[in-house]
């Protein structure tokens, strides 16, 4: 009987060894776009353009433009609706879901470097830049936001291939405000390698 608790615990743990399911992580994003037609009501149009980093395949720079009708702060909350990419082929929508409940202060406590990347990045229809959350009813301009920016404190996550649906609610009529759809894949972490000569 204990060998065989023992027989299972070793093969779980090769097979663990071999291939965790979960852990640190790195994040790449491969695609952003629009929510497709339908996804969120009313219809958050954005256009966006990516440039891939010619020195750093895993990188890409992001163009934007989009327009929000109503203000994001700390009374709006977001939505990750994550699918995975399964072996067999093919999106299982809503693997998992996360909410969020006071975007700004959520953006600031779980992706610091993120956020700031991305105010800096951003400008509104006067050209003032940085733009800082709470972000008021405008036009908005994203140049140049490296997608090596993308990463969170969240410790360890899922690793694989997904399809992310981000969007962000007026918390009370529960409307939609902006979606965008990221494609990004979860990597176990590669530690920095210090070299010393
Ligand atoms: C955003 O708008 C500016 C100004 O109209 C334009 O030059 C730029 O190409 C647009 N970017 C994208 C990604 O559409
Ligand atoms: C975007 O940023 C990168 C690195 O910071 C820089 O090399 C590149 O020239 C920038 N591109 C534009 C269009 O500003």
């Amino acid at each position: 009987m204990a060998l065989r608790v023992l027989l299972i615990m070793l093969t779980i743990q090769t097979w663990s060894l071999s291939e965790p399911i979960a852990g640190p992580y790195d994040v790449f994003i491969d695609q952003v776009g629009e929510c497709p037609q339908g996804l969120v009501d009313p219809f958050f149009p954005v256009k966006i353009r990516l440039v891939r980093n010619r020195h750093n395949h895993n990188d890409m720079f992001a163009f934007a433009n989009y327009t929000i009708i109503e203000r994001l702060d700390d009374s709006s909350s977001m939505r990750l609706e994550f699918g995975s990419w399964s072996s067999g082929g093919g999106w299982k929508e809503n693997a998992f879901i996360m909410k969020f409940q006071r975007l700004c202060s959520t953006l600031h406590n779980l992706a610091p470097r993120t956020v700031q990347a991305l105010e800096r990045s951003l400008s509104n229809s006067k050209n003032v830049s940085p733009v800082t959350c709470p972000w008021n009813p405008d036009t908005y301009q994203i140049t140049n936001f490296s997608t090596l920016e993308i990463k969170s404190n969240v410790p360890a996550v899922f690793y694989g291939k997904w399809r992310i649906n981000l969007i962000i609610f007026n918390s009370k009529t529960q409307t939609a405000i902006a979606c965008c759809r990221v494609y990004a894949r979860t990597t176990p972490k590669i530690p920095l390698v210090k070299t010393s000569n």
